[in-house]
C-alpha cells in the first residue's frame, strides 16, 4: 500500500480528536509534544508532518481506565512481556499504535512505531521513535533538574539525547523503588552500542 501524503487537514484532524478525548491537561502534554517533535524533527532534517501526527496520536489511549487497557491489550494480543500486566501503564502506546494500524492504515509505518515505542523504547528504535520517545519527556511543560541539559543534547544529537533521556527515566524511576523494564534496559544497551560506549 502507497503511504499516505500527510496534509495540514490530516494534522488537524489529529489535533481535533485528541482535543476531543484528552482531558486539558494530557491535551496540553499532547500539544507541548508536538512542537517539540516538530523542533527537533526540523532541527535534524526529519519529516516534520509525520513528527506532528505521531505526537498528537501517541498518549490518544492513556485516558482509558488501566483494567480496561489490560484487557483491550489482553484481547488484541498485545501483553508481551510477563511484566506488562503490572507495569499497565505501558500498554497505552501499543494500544494506540494498534487503533492507528486498523484505523489509518495507509500512514507511513514509522509513525505507528512511534506510537508504540514512546513509553518504554525498543533496540532499533528509527529516528521518529527516538524523537516521540524524546519529545514526550522533554516538552515545553515538563519541570525536572537536568531538563534542559537533555533538550541540548536532544538538539545536538538525536542518539546521544535519547539515550540521557532514557538514562534520566531510569534513574528517577530507580530512585522512587520502581522497576525498569527489560525493554527499557535493551533499548538503553543498544543505543549505547550505536554510541560506542
Ligand atoms: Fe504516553
Ligand atoms: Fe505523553
Amino acid at each position: 500500500m502507497e503511504a499516505r501524503l500527510i496534509n495540514k487537514e490530516l494534522i488537524e484532524h489529529f489535533r481535533a480528536l485528541a482535543a476531543e478525548r484528552q482531558a486539558p491537561e494530557r491535551l496540553r502534554h499532547t500539544l507541548g509534544v508536538a512542537r517539540m517533535a516538530v523542533a527537533l524533527a526540523r532541527r535534524h532534517g526529519l519529516d516534520e508532518a509525520a513528527a506532528e501526527v505521531a505526537a498528537l496520536a501517541h498518549d490518544m489511549m492513556k485516558g482509558m481506565p488501566p483494567a480496561e487497557q489490560i484487557a483491550a491489550a489482553r484481547a488484541q494480543g498485545l501483553l508481551l512481556w510477563p511484566e506488562d500486566e503490572a507495569m499497565p501503564q505501558v500498554l497505552h502506546g501499543r494500544l494506540a499504535a494498534a487503533w492507528l494500524r486498523r484505523e489509518y492504515a495507509d500512514l507511513p509505518a514509522e509513525i505507528a512505531a512511534a506510537v508504540e515505542n514512546h513509553t518504554l523504547g525498543r533496540p532499533g528504535m528509527g529516528a521518529l521513535e527516538m524523537l516521540i520517545y524524546s519529545a514526550d519527556l522533554t516538552e515545553e511543560g515538563r519541570n525536572f533538574f537536568g531538563l534542559d541539559i537533555l533538550r541540548h543534547k536532544l538538539y545536538d544529537d538525536l542518539v546521544e539525547g535519547t539515550r540521557a533521556c532514557m538514562q534520566a527515566t531510569t534513574e528517577s524511576l530507580r530512585a522512587r523503588g520502581g522497576c525498569v523494564h527489560p525493554l527499557t534496559l535493551a533499548a538503553y544497551e543498544d543505543l549505547q552500542r550505536r554510541l560506542g560506549l
